[in-house]
């Protein structure tokens, strides 16, 4: 049978993977610090205080750590499952270079104090147009491939991509839509409880699309690959893909309970939130049963070890927040830390751990080898990454029953029973303990760059080249 050959490029897959190692150090070492900061206030130097480093963590981790894993897996995935070259031409490498200029000019202005004060979106005008130019353009080299494609099948992974893709540039869009008065500052053109509304619309579904839907389509393709089995089901696959871009939309409100929203719109977000729990879980069933047949591979595997974890981790995180927005519940847990547990149990249990197992399976092949220079070193990384965000997570929800507990406990005569400040006071255990998990996911991310470094040491970075049946040809 005559074929056609096609050179993948895995140089911009390269350039990605290794700076995804690099910004998770920065943006986990940001968020050591800013942990310290709640523990040993006197580390609060300057102008390098929690409030301008707690814009920088967030950045640095979803849009630089996860932005990179999220372009590395994606165009790694989408040329392997369409049989064809990445498109676009000089679109590539400017989605690379673009994306690590939008990066350092938030680690430039942030800490400046240069934000638009919309969480998730702090970035001023000028660079929220230089990430529309690299989104668009991340579109175009994305879809043309697709377009593009020598096979009819467009595998469930690149839909999940897709999705993100699309979703991200439409959020950013509205979202950012503003009036600038200088270089560097702007305002909202939205006011008042619409910007609230039109903001959590954003930040919800920064959650669902680039921190969900994007890891979702990481987990179609490198499970099964590890695994060496096919998905579990694809009509599941399917049915939860459009289950879940569907509710996703409709949830931001309960990021808005008991505030000036309208009543009936904080009920349909928590509505909507509890209907998602089943199209989450019917995402992370498919990835675990997956292995159905090969569980023994979990045994000696540290790469299915993360990426396994993650599906785990990723259901409870699910299961917790359509509990949160309950609104008795949020009643609670809202401005307690019981957020940032959640939080970080979808963020390093969920987007870390399945990012590090995508990593740990494209190095090797990305430099010529067959595996990492240390598969100890990766099962070592693997369980003090799992320790640290159980230490992370289980202080967390502690620390935030109990605020929520004090805030709301009152005397016989009906006064406070607890100033703020105390509770403050009984959150510092709990911070520490928060502190030490951060250190040793950070730990963690050390070991994988040292072992990173090893395996590229040698390593041969020829782009692969495969010959595609003609019988394959759409
Ligand atoms: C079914 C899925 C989920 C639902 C229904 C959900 C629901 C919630 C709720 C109710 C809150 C608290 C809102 C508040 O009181 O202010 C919240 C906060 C948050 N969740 Fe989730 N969650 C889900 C999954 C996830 C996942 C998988 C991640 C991360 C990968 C995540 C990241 C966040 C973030 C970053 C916040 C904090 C937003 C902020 O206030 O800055 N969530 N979520
Ligand atoms: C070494 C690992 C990490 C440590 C020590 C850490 C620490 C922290 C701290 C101390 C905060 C501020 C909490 C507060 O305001 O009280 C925070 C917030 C946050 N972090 Fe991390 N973090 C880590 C990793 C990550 C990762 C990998 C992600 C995402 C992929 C992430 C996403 C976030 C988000 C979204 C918030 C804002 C939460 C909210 O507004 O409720 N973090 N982190």
């Amino acid at each position: 049978m005559s074929g056609t050959q096609t050179t993948y490029n895995d140089k911009v897959v390269r350039q990605f993977a290794v700076m995804t190692v690099i910004w998770g150090i920065v943006g986990m070492l940001v968020g050591v610090i800013i942990a310290a900061q709640l523990v040993w206030p006197e580390l609060n130097i300057g102008f390098l205080h929690f409030g301008r480093l707690r814009p920088l963590h967030t950045n640095a981790v979803i849009f630089a750590f996860g932005g990179c894993a999220l372009f590395a897996t994606s165009y790694w995935c989408v040329q392997r499952t369409s049989c064809a070259r990445l498109w676009g031409g000089p679109l590539v490498p400017f989605t690379f270079w673009g994306w690590q200029i939008v990066i350092l000019l938030a680690a430039i202005t942030l800490p400046l104090g240069i934000t638009s004060g919309k969480e998730y979106a702090e970035l001023e005008w000028p660079i929220d147009i230089l990430i529309t130019l690299v989104w668009v353009s991340y579109a175009l080299v994305f879809f043309g491939t697709i377009a593009t494609r020598k096979v009819s099948h467009i595998y469930v992974a690149n839909w999940f991509f897709g999705s993100m893709i699309l979703t991200v540039a439409l959020l950013h869009l509205v979202n950012s839509a503003a009036m600038p008065i200088t270089l560097l500052k702007s305002y909202s053109v939205y006011a008042g409880v619409q910007d609230a509304m039109i903001q959590w619309w954003y930040g919800h579904n920064a959650v669902g699309f680039f921190l969900t839907a994007g890891f979702l389509g990481i987990m179609y393709y490198f499970v099964p690959k590890q695994a060496g089995r096919p998905v579990y089901s694809y009509r599941l696959s399917v049915v939860h893909f459009w289950a879940l871009i569907f509710t996703y939309m409709w949830a931001g409100p309960h990021h808005l309970h008991y505030t000036a929203l309208p009543d009936w719109t904080q009920s349909v977000g928590m509505v909507f939130s509890l209907i998602l729990l089943a199209p989450s879980w019917g995402g992370m069933i498919n990835g675990i049963m997956t292995l159905s047949g090969a569980w023994h591979k979990l045994r000696d595997d540290p790469i299915l070890k993360f990426l396994i974890t993650s599906l785990s981790f990723y259901g409870m995180s699910t299961f917790e927040g359509p509990m949160m927005s309950i609104k008795t519940v949020n009643a609670l847990s809202h401005y307690t830390d019981w957020t940032v547990g959640h939080v970080h149990s979808g963020a390093l249990g969920w987007v870390a751990m399945v990012s590090i197992g995508a990593m740990y399976y494209l190095i090797p092949r990305l430099f010529g080898k067959t595996e990492m220079h240390s598969t100890k070193l990766v099962t070592t990384h693997f369980w003090i990454a799992t320790i640290g965000t159980v230490l992370y997570i289980a202080s967390m929800w502690i620390a935030g029953v109990m605020q929520g507990l004090m805030w709301r406990a009152v005397n016989a005569d009906g006064t406070l029973a607890y100033s703020f400040v105390e509770s403050v006071k009984g959150s510092y255990p709990f911070w520490a303990i928060r502190w030490l998990g951060g250190v040793l996911f950070l730990g963690g991310m050390l070991l994988m760059a040292y072992n990173m470094f090893k395996t590229m040491a040698g390593g041969k970075t020829a782009d692969t080249t495969v010959n595609v049946p003609v019988a394959h040809h759409a």
